[in-house]
């Protein structure tokens, strides 16, 4: 039986008209046939939570163990995003389970002022990890805003981290500096946090990102180790997993590629946009005649042939120090090989694109299967710190209070 066989479709808790205190009606699809439970009094919470957990249980099947990475949607993804991440993601999906998480409130941090911008970018973002090879159907992608768990998370994760700690972040300074701000929002500095959320909401074990990505995942490590040891040992220490090039110097010769810098090659551009971009990019600059040999170390086709043709890279390279090779041969040969390798790419995208409802439909069942894992962490999260007495019968038997069941409303 796969996860999609079994779901929950309704739990209606506390049917007033019932008889019991706390009673109930469940509801749930059995390999297709639909199934009605009439349960009464404590037993309803304790059906709920084991059916939520057996849920889970199958979702993991064989207790892999999970990876969790994502983007920000800000725009169309980079072949910086592919060697850093997505290579990674793709290559690990059948031996991790693998939740992609489209960062839609972390991109709120630079673009809270064009929220409407949002909903093209996700379906972008969603889009190049479908054309990088992700496989929707072993791989569980969601959006962030869908999954509230984490902003609970994340703000109980905020009495943990000092606010000096955020100011020396490395990333944040950098972020800051690219995009001229003198100061920056609350969300912005405390962007780390929630990404200390995100990974951890589900537990995950293994994090492939870029190196710009690093400070945050030793954020999230602290993060983890102060909870387990201040209240209970219910969380993962994620560890990260650096990509075949961890930072890919953009086409102007500067030390990232990014959409804001405006130095990238996309994975969605066309064939010939590629070659245009490659055949503009900078190279060593005192090379200003064919018989002058070259640097390839300052040059940045060079780091390029090292990202994408690593069997001849090392001959080029040789063969540009002896004033062998001139640039325009040298990028033609990368151009080649970068082609074979973004061409399935290309086609994978436009068969997506062409089928946009498949992706909404991926991601919403997505968000659905997250917000399961979400809300069991969220469980044992409270528990451990001790905030579920709202919850826990004796309050509410103490008070002679009649609260409605909280899962499902
Ligand atoms: N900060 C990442 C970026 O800028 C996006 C991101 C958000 C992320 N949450 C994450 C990456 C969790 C890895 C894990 O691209």
């Amino acid at each position: 039986m796969s996860d999609k066989d079994m779901r929950l479709i309704w739990v209606v808790p506390q049917v007033n008209s019932c008889p019991f205190d706390g009673a109930g009606v469940f509801i749930f699809l059995l390999e297709e046939m639909v199934i009605c439970l009439m349960v009464g009094g404590g037993v309803l919470v304790k059906l709920q939570n084991y059916l939520m957990r057996g849920m889970n249980i199958m979702e993991n099947k064989n207790s892999k163990k999970r990876i969790l990475t994502g983007d920000r949607p800000t725009g169309k993804l980079h072949i910086g995003h592919y060697l850093g991440s997505l290579q990674n993601r793709v290559a690990l999906q059948e031996e991790y389970d693998t939740l992609i998480i489209i960062a839609d409130v972390q991109a709120l941090t630079t673009n809270f002022d064009k929220p409407e911008k949002l909903k093209e970018n996700v379906m972008n973002v969603a889009l190049d990890n479908l054309a990088s090879g992700l496989n929707p159907e072993k791989a569980t992608m969601f959006v962030q805003s869908m999954i509230p768990e984490i902003a609970e998370l994340t703000v109980y994760y905020s009495m943990l981290v000092t606010v000096n700690s955020l100011r020396h972040n490395p990333t944040v300074k950098t972020e800051m500096k690219q995009y001229g701000y003198n100061d920056i929002s609350y969300g912005f500095l405390g962007y780390p946090v929630s990404q200390a959320a995100d990974v951890t909401f589900c537990r995950a074990h293994l994090i492939p990102v870029g190196d710009d990505q690093l400070p945050h995942l030793e954020l999230a490590r602290k993060i983890v180790r102060r909870f387990n040891e201040l209240y209970k040992p219910v969380l993962v220490e994620p560890q990260p997993l650096l990509g075949s090039v961890p930072r890919l110097v953009g086409l102007d010769g500067n030390a990232k590629m990014g959409k804001s810098l405006n130095n990238c090659i996309y994975l969605s551009d066309g064939s010939e946009t590629v070659k245009q971009k490659l055949f503009s990019a900078l190279t060593d600059t005192n090379r200003t005649k064919i018989s002058i040999p070259g640097d390839p170390e300052i040059c940045t086709v060079y780091q390029y042939q090292r990202a994408f043709n690593q069997d001849e890279a090392e001959n080029i390279g040789q063969m540009c120090r002896a004033a062998a090779i001139g640039c325009t041969a040298c990028k033609g040969c990368l151009y080649e090989k970068m082609e074979s390798i973004l061409t399935p790419i290309r086609e994978r995208r436009a068969y997506y694109e062409a089928r946009t409802e498949i992706v909404y439909e991926m991601l919403h069942s997505g968000n659905q299967r997250t917000r399961r894992i979400a809300a069991e962490t969220m469980q044992d999260i409270r528990k451990a710190m001790s905030i579920d007495y709202f919850y826990n019968k004796g309050l509410m038997k103490d008070n002679n209070m009649k609260v409605k069941s909280y899962i499902g409303i």
